[in-house]
């Protein structure tokens, strides 16, 4: 039985991205914890196989920014919402800059309008630790570690989201709180051209393809197993101490690209080893490591899955779901310079 069952028990909670890596997550566990979901995801960067089946989630596959169907699902009167959806991430919003204002803005701000018209009883906040800190910050991060100097429209934008939130908890009273996020990994992250790295390095190598690395390999992120921002997430989602607060879920450690390269080649059993292309030119972090006291000290996080744990887990969900997972995984030649020169070398060999 769920740590979180009597918490959530009979509660109706609304997760926007349910279908999405986090957010699949998500609801699996809520409808475990006893509660029932309502998953509002349009599909555009998942697949309707990763929503969970159960006759506890009512899935209704429609865009955020849609009023219709912001109507349709607060008539239901969900008592808390987790907001994930998410036009993502940064290359994405390099790409495409106004869809990603439309969805992580205006999106964000009329669910938040619903919310606080509803009477919600919390409003959750998907936000990115990985976007908001500056690139010469010192480490850990912190949450007041803020920066003006952001690198691309979708870290823009997700400070965007936490200002509303901010103003809806000022103005409204709305409960809101807002756990930002780094680099998250684990099961129920389909790979792609837009996705994390560790997806589609797991992709490649169970390909048999050498992992592409932007820049030299150095860079440090902080990688987040799922099932621990799950946890942060159900532990937040009900206490009183973090309304209103920007707290770090995060792992606390950090780990360089190229042993993360090396230890997914090595778990895989991939032979083809990595290849080094052109950094990306708004990739300007060189070193993430999030602080995790602030939600240590409000919701006794405590992240329990190492690396190696957590990649293990991921790689046995890709051998579980390998046919589903490469007829979903879209690679179409584009501007992220890593994946144009794989898919480019994978398409030639096909041919
Ligand atoms: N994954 C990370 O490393 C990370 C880091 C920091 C913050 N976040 C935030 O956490 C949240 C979840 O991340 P994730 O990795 O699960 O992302 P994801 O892309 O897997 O999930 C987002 C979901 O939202 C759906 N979606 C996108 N636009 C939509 C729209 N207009 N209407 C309805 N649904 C829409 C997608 O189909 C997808 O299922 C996002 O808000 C993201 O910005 C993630």
């Amino acid at each position: 039985m769920s740590a979180f069952h009597d918490l959530y028990h009979g509660k109706l909670v609304l997760v926007t991205g349910g279908a999405g890596a986090i957010g699949s997550n998500l609801t699996s566990a809520l409808v475990e914890s006893g509660a029932q979901v309502i998953v509002l995801d349009n599909l555009s960067s998942a697949e309707r196989w990763n929503v969970p089946s159960s006759p506890n989630v009512l899935f209704v596959e429609a865009d955020i920014t849609d009023e219709v169907a912001l109507k349709r699902v607060f008539f239901e009167k969900p008592d808390v919402v987790y907001h994930l959806a998410a036009f993502f991430a940064n290359q994405n919003s390099v790409d495409h800059p106004e869809r990603d204002l439309e969805v992580n803005g205006l999106g964000s701000l009329r669910l938040l309008q619903y919310a606080s018209l509803a009477g919600v009883e919390r409003f959750v906040y998907a936000s990115s630790g990985a976007s908001f800190y500056g690139s010469d910050t010192p480490l850990p991060l912190r949450e007041e570690f803020m920066s003006m100097h952001l690198s691309t429209p979708y870290q823009i934008t997700k400070m965007v989201g936490e200002l509303y939130c901010n103003f809806f908890y000022n103005h409204y009273g709305l409960k809101v709180l807002k756990p930002r996020f780094f680099n998250s990994y684990g099961p129920g992250e389909i790979p792609g051209q837009y996705r994390n790295v560790i997806p589609n390095f797991i992709f490649w190598a169970m390909k048999g393809l050498p992992l592409p690395i932007t820049g030299d390999g150095e860079a440090t992120r902080d990688f987040t197993f799922i099932g621990d921002i799950v946890d942060g997430l159900l532990g937040a989602g009900h206490m009183e101490s973090v309304v209103g607060q920007e707290f770090n879920l995060a792992s606390g450690s950090e780990t360089r690209i190229v042993d993360l390269a090396n230890m997914v080649n090595a778990a895989t059993g991939n032979s083809a080893g990595i290849q080094y292309v052109s950094r990306r030119k708004w990739d300007t972090k060189n070193r993430r490591m999030a602080s995790i006291d602030r939600a240590k000290d409000l919701i006794g996080y405590a992240p329990k899955t190492n690396l190696e744990e957590g990649l293990e887990l991921t790689i046995q969900w890709f051998r579980e779901n390998w046919e589903r997972i490469e007829d979903s995984a879209s690679f179409a030649p584009g501007s992220s310079s890593a994946v144009r020169q794989i898919a480019t070398t994978h398409a030639e060999e096909q041919i």
